[in-house]
Order: C-alpha cells, then structure tokens, then sequence
C-alpha cells in the first residue's frame, strides 16, 4: 500500500560538505556528529508536520580533494583525469552511503539519487537531470538524496557538479516552496566570519543590503566550486524565479530543525 501524500510544501535542503565531512582537515573524513544530530533534527521535523524533501548534499573533502588534484574542474586534458573522475565518483557515492545510512537510522525513508548517472552539465552549467523519479519518489514519502559529482560536460569532456548549482535547478524545476542551504556559518557577512573578527552578519540580502559585501569566497578548506560566493550567484538568481532562500547553520544544534518546522530568520535569507 502506497501512502500518497496530498503536499503543498516542498523543501529542497543542501547539506554543506563543511557540515557533513571535516573538509578542512584536508583528508577523507565524515563528520558522524553532526550526520547523526542533522538526521535527528531532519527525522524531528518530518515527523512534527507534511512536507515534501529533497536533500542535497555537498562533496567537503570527498570530492575537492580528487577534482583539485586531478584538476577535474578545468575539463577533459589528458588520460589520467578519466582515473580522477571514476575516483571522485566512487568517493562521492561512499559519502552519500554514509548520509543515507543516518538518514535511515534516523527513521527517514532516504534514497540516493546519482547525478553523474543522469545530469549533463555544457560549460559547467546543468543542461539535463531529469526530475520525473524524484517527483514520484516525493509524492510517496521518498526523501531522494543527491549530491554534488563529477559529470559528463557536453562542452568540456568532463566537469563538476556543484550542490550549491544543482539545489537552484531543482528547486525551479520542482516548484519548490523553500530552499535550505546548511552550511558551517550562520548565513551571509560582509566578510568571511572565519578570517575576520569585526564581520557583520547579514539577516537578509536584498538589493539595499548586497552592497555591504565587502569580501565573499571559500573557506580555507581545499574548494574547487566558489565557496560562499557561488551560493550567493546561485541563490540571487533563483530569486528571479520568485523563489527566496536562506543559508543556515548546519552546526548549531536545532538550527535546521526549527527552519524544517517553518521557522524563519534563522540566517541569512536571500530575497528582493
Ligand atoms: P559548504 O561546504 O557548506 O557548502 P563552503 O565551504 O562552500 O560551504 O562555504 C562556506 C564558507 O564560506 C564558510 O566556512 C566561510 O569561511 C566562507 N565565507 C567566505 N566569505 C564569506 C562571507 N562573506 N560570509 C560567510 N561565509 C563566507
Ligand atoms: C562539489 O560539491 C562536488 C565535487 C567536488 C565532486 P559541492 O560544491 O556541493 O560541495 P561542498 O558543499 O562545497 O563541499
């Protein structure tokens, strides 16, 4: 028996690499604690109230570290980036095992959806991911759980698929309601919190608010996809589609459950 669920929300959530792996300790390693609270707070809010769930997760150290070293990002040049892009992969998919497995602990029904098995990305930009699986496996109480990897580029042999790229293409495609991003820091500063004392958070970013950007970019971890900073292009141009987003802690205890509960203003939100 099949329990069809009549949703008016569907929320799609990134679960940041800097959250779900140790990605600054520039070697494979899955961040348990926070994996093991996040499913819980997921799991809590799935279980408080309806809503539709897709997750997203990002790649942390399991897959900047084999696209830097192989320099997957800059295309198809020689043989042994082939090597690079199965190896990228195989970590890629190992992570998402593991997300799955708390998911599932957790009492969430989660699923793993391969990017590289069904996207084709032109110049680094997602030209093709069917969604026809995802919808059905939403209506059914699915949670698909994608994530960032390494793709076939129609313009560039080869290319990396960014979450921070794929959440906004879903979430149009999807007609999402929210768009969640998790990350390491509590949302958006004039600049980056981790390297400066006086950053000044940023409730919302507007077109008053942008201006007071000073800096944006990566984390001192090993990034090969834009850090903060491509969050925010990706996230300004979901905006255009009438859809507003906030980045979030995926840190701080009970943050992403109360944002799955429906609170808001718990970081930076993204509108104008
Ligand atoms: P994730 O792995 O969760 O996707 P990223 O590492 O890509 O996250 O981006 C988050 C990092 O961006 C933060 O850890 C922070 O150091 C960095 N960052 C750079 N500039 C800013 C800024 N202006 N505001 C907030 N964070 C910033
Ligand atoms: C990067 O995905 C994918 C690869 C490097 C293969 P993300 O850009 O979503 O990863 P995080 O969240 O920054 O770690």
């Amino acid at each position: 028996m099949i329990w069809w669920l009549s949703m008016n929300e569907l929320i799609v959530l990134k679960l940041g690499g800097s959250v779900i792996t140790r990605k600054e300790e520039k070697e494979f390693e899955i961040n348990s604690e926070n994996l093991k609270r996040i499913s819980k707070e997921i799991a809590n809010a799935l279980n408080e109230r309806d809503f539709g769930l897709v997750i997203v997760h990002g790649a942390g150290s399991f897959g900047h570290l084999p696209a830097k070293r192989y320099e997957l990002y800059k295309g198809l040049r020689n043989k042994t980036q082939l090597m690079g892009f199965s190896i990228a992969h195989k970590s890629m998919q190992y992570l998402n095992l593991h997300v799955i497995d708390y998911l599932q602990k957790s009492g969430i029904n989660a699923i793993p959806y391969q990017a590289s098995a069904v996207g084709i990305l032109s110049n680094g930009r997602l030209v093709h991911f069917p969604t026809t699986i995802i919808k059905k496996l939403v209506e059914m109480n699915i949670v698909p759980v994608s994530h960032g990897d390494v793709l076939i580029d129609e313009k560039m042999g080869i290319g990396i698929l960014s979450g921070d790229h794929l959440v906004p293409y879903l979430a149009k495609k999807l007609n999402a309601t929210r768009v969640i991003i998790a990350t390491d820091v509590d949302g958006i500063y004039t600049k980056d919190p981790k390297k400066n004392e006086d950053a000044e958070f940023l409730r919302e970013i507007n077109s008053n608010t942008i201006s007071k950007i000073e800096e944006i970019g990566t984390s001192n971890a090993i990034d090969v996809t834009g850090g903060m900073k491509r969050k925010l292009q990706e996230l300004l141009e979901l905006v255009r589609f009438g859809i507003e987003s906030e980045i979030i802690s995926g840190t701080k205890h009970g943050i992403l459950e109360r944002a799955l509960k429906g609170e808001r203003n718990l970081g930076s939100i993204i509108k104008f």
